[in-house]
């Protein structure tokens, strides 16, 4: 990092209030848009209070978004998103949502036959055209995805991971409500904030912070820590609810500059071989990898602990395990994760090029498998 010299951007404009989303149709610019949501939100009315708000301007609506996008699925909703001609699409629900939205984004301006199958796993190329603008109405407080230009599908066949990505994937427009999240269930607001804390954890011990993104990964945590033991005893605080979203957009803004890093690299294999949520997958390592890249602390963990009220990161880290004790994070990890060694013998798929390589500390393979079992042992298991 320097603090002479570094640049920033983030194109997306941003109404975060609760009771924004009845000026949605104000804020966007199109005459056919397509909204991309899960069946629930039309079952709970959000999406005919959607329609009613754009009118003859929502010309369709694809509401089969899978919990982790995958290729398959993304090229034949393309195929159904043609039919409809949309210059807008209108992201509805969680980072799954979001993520659709981008991939959909990307592929559909493509020529017809185009696919992202054919695109990430055979290397078909595709044309150098800009991707079809989209706005986000996040329902989850934690992956930022409305102010990042990147996201993730799936390949379940293979077992792999893509990111679509590029400075024309930043959303058009980001409306943050957080009436929206009041009735989300208290499992997915609790991995989902820890996506979060996750997001501004890896983007300060990160090669690409600067000074500008550190400041975002202290309000952001100072936010989330707040906010999580809050919403886990009182999950309807629209308060607290809030600040989450909040906390949510500044470590979003802070990993659209530096990325990731070696908690999200780890995280990866754990979601693909045990359907581990993604908030879980890249929060449980945090402790062990605070006290890690403490040992290459160039200052930034040093001041980021003091502004959270710790003398040192290694305090800090300490905190991150009692809170995941009271947000009972070990019980929701034994339902998704098999006996200790299982998830060892991952160890070799975790350090994943273009997350792992950003980390302020550069790990190896044996690092990787110290932190996973130092944090699996403080977890409880065996
Ligand atoms: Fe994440």
């Amino acid at each position: 990092m320097s603090e002479d010299s570094w640049f920033f951007h983030n194109p997306v404009p941003v109404t975060f209030s609760p009771g924004a989303i009845s000026d949605l149709s104000a804020h966007l610019h199109c005459r056919r848009a397509v909204l991309v949501t899960t069946r629930g939100f039309k079952v709970r009315g959000l999406v005919d209070q959607i329609q009613s708000l754009m009118g003859e301007r929502l010309v369709g609506v694809l509401d089969d978004v899978k919990p982790n996008p995958d290729l398959p699925d993304l090229d034949e909703q393309g195929h159904r998103l043609r039919t409809h001609e949309p210059d807008m699409l209108i992201a509805l629900g969680g980072g799954s949502s979001m993520d659709t939205a981008k991939g959909l984004a990307r592929l559909v301006v493509q020529p017809e036959g185009r696919t992202l199958a054919g695109h990430f796993r055979d290397g078909e190329p595709f044309e150098h055209r800009p991707a079809l603008p989209w706005a986000a109405i996040p329902t989850t407080s934690g992956t930022g995805s409305e102010v990042t230009p990147f996201g993730t599908v799936w390949d379940f066949e293979k077992d792999k991971k893509y990111s679509v990505t590029g400075t024309d994937l930043y959303a058009a427009y980001a409306v943050l409500d957080p009436e929206l999240t009041v009735t989300q269930p208290l499992e997915i607001t609790i991995y989902s904030g820890l996506d979060a804390v996750s997001h501004a954890l890896e983007s300060t011990w990160n090669k690409n912070a600067s000074p500008v993104t550190l400041g975002f990964c202290v309000k952001s945590l100072q936010l989330a820590l707040e906010s999580l033991p809050t919403l886990k005893a009182n999950p309807k605080s629209l308060e607290a609810r809030g600040r989450m979203m909040q906390a949510s957009l500044l470590a979003g803004l802070a990993i659209s500059q530096t990325r990731t890093a070696l908690a999200h690299s780890i995280s990866y294999p754990l979601t693909t071989a045990f359907d581990l949520p993604h908030g879980f997958a890249c929060s449980f390592t945090l402790p062990a990898l605070m006290r890690f890249n403490a040992g290459a602390d160039d200052g930034r963990l040093k001041h980021l602990a003091r502004c959270l009220g710790y003398d040192h990161a290694e305090g800090l880290a300490d905190a991150l395990e009692a809170l995941f004790e009271t947000l009972m994070v070990p019980n929701y990890l034994s339902g998704y994760l098999p006996e200790q060694d299982s998830i060892m013998a991952l160890a070799n798929q975790m350090l994943t090029p273009g997350r792992a390589d950003n980390n302020l500390r550069a790990a190896g393979r044996s690092d990787v498998e110290a932190i996973l079992k130092e944090s699996l042992d403080s977890l409880g298991f065996r």
